[in-house]
């Protein structure tokens, strides 16, 4: 009798425990989330930093802009968590992965990656277009809450949805990453789910740094998203419809799936005071999917397709001939090269000339300026950081992670379309300039 009322106190106990515990999370619901990017120096790779399981384990992850969802490795024997559930085949979970198969593991006892009754995605490795199949799960997530300035307490979402992947797919990634961070246009991708476990809109906000030595910024939900010294980089950005391509680019997907990468209407190029000619058919995404221009965080530098690069190309070194900039032997991967001699410098980089990606019209246009074209890649020589993407690559143009640097780039879901600032230098600020010191 006396120990069953104890075993009462304690029930109601931790009863009442639990229940402020959950309380204290309710009231709390934090208008926008923020993570810090950092840029691998060796692999040229934008690496984050996320909390999952319980108790919580900090994972590096790969950033993958188009990504289709987030992925780690479970195969790894330190996957160990209190929290972690595989989704039952035919779950509510499973459709809103839109999960491809259902399948039952053959080893045994069930772990983290291997349940029976489960249903299946297919992760890929974007930086080396590999692709395995994994089980779909969740676990606890944390991640910075914010006001918009510093990060503030640490919130956590019960059941994020991600995938579970061998270990063999991390093979290609920054050393030490366990996995990718998605944050493509699918349901499942960090940005839709963090939007949907806090309500807030489904907007998130790109701000990579161009210095491997200080952090760039990722925002979930919308501004300000306010850099040192007091500059909203979301204040003045310009406007660009997403398109949404119809054929999948991952490396393994199923019929009828469309592409969750994030793709932008460039309708023609100018180089300085040029007007390069294009073939317009490349520029747009045709049934197979083929065509078009990306945005991705997994390509260092960004590439054309031949055509569009020779063409491109030969403009700047006409231009920059015109600045009597000296062209130099060509240094790998680069093609065109010149010496930084008589390179002027301004407030946005290398003195060169501006390449324009032209948008919806004419008064609508993305600059890339020598911040953001030109690569150091000695001590007087500089390259032009765009690649020779061959005869026929899938999309046209990718626009790369170097060329993204330094620039805001605001995605809104819901109204389909992408805001971005051209380089924040011109504001006199950068994306390492997020004050990380916490609030709380
Ligand atoms: C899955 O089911 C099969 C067949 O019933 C069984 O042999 C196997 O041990 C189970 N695996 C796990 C991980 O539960
Ligand atoms: C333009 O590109 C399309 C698609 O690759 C190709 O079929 C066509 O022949 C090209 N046109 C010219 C004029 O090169
Ligand atoms: C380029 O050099 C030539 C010859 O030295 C000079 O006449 C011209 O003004 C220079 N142009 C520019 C843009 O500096
Ligand atoms: C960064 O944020 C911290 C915490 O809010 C604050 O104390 C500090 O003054 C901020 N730094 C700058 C340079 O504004």
């Amino acid at each position: 009798m006396a120990q069953s009322s104890r075993e009462n106190v304690l029930f109601l106990l931790l009863l009442t425990f639990s229940a402020t515990a959950s309380l204290a999370q309710q009231s709390f619901r934090p208008k926008a989330l923020v993570m810090a990017v950092t840029k691998d120096a060796s692999t040229l790779q934008y690496v984050t930093r996320i909390s999952q399981r319980t108790p919580l384990v900090p994972l590096n992850l790969v950033v993958d802009l188009g990504g289709q969802f987030m992925w780690v490795d479970c195969e790894d024997r330190t996957y160990v968590s209190s929290t972690y559930r595989s989704a039952p085949c035919r779950s509510a979970q499973c459709s809103l992965a839109r999960a491809s198969g259902c399948g039952s593991c053959l080893e045994s006892p069930a772990r983290p990656g291997c349940n029976n009754n489960t249903c299946f995605l297919l992760p890929d490795n974007s930086v080396t277009h590999t692709a395995t199949s994994g089980e779909l799960a969740s676990d606890v997530l944390s991640l910075s809450s914010t006001d918009g300035s510093t990060p503030g307490r640490a919130t956590t979402v019960p059941s994020f949805l991600f995938s579970c992947a061998g270990t063999f797919l991390l093979d290609g990634l920054t050393g030490g990453a366990k996995g990718m961070a998605g944050l493509g246009r699918t349901r499942i991708a960090l940005p839709s789910q963090l939007a949907a476990a806090f309500s807030f809109r489904q907007k998130f906000a790109v701000c990579l740094s161009s210095s491997t030595s200080s952090r760039g910024v990722i925002f979930f939900g919308d501004g300000p998203y306010n850099l040192l010294p007091d500059v909203d980089a979301s204040a003045s950005l310009i406007y660009t419809p997403l398109f949404i391509n119809p054929v999948s680019t991952a490396a393994a997907y199923s019929q009828g799936e469309p592409s969750s990468e994030y793709f932008i209407g460039v309708k023609a190029i100018t180089v300085g005071s040029q007007a390069v000619t294009l073939n317009k058919t490349l520029l747009v995404i045709d049934k197979k999917g083929n065509g078009g221009t990306k945005i991705s965080t997994v390509n260092p530098y960004t590439i054309l397709e031949r055509s569009i690069f020779t063409a491109v190309t030969a403009a700047f070194i006409s231009e920059s001939a015109a600045r009597n900039i000296t062209r130099v032997a060509a240094v790998v991967p680069f093609e065109v090269c010149f010496s930084s001699e008589n390179m002027g410098i301004t407030r946005v980089g290398p003195s060169v000339p501006f390449i324009n990606l032209m948008l919806q019209n004419k008064d609508t246009f993305w600059t890339i300026t020598g911040s953001n074209s030109m690569v150091q890649v000695s001590d007087n020589v500089m390259c032009l950081g765009f690649l020779d993407g061959g005869e026929s690559p899938t999309t046209s143009i990718v626009i790369g992670g170097y060329q993204l640097e330094d620039n805001l780039l605001k995605f809104d879901l819901a109204a389909s379309r992408v805001g971005f600032s051209s380089s924040l230098l011109w504001m006199r600020t950068t994306c390492a300039n997020f004050n990380f010191t916490s609030s709380s």
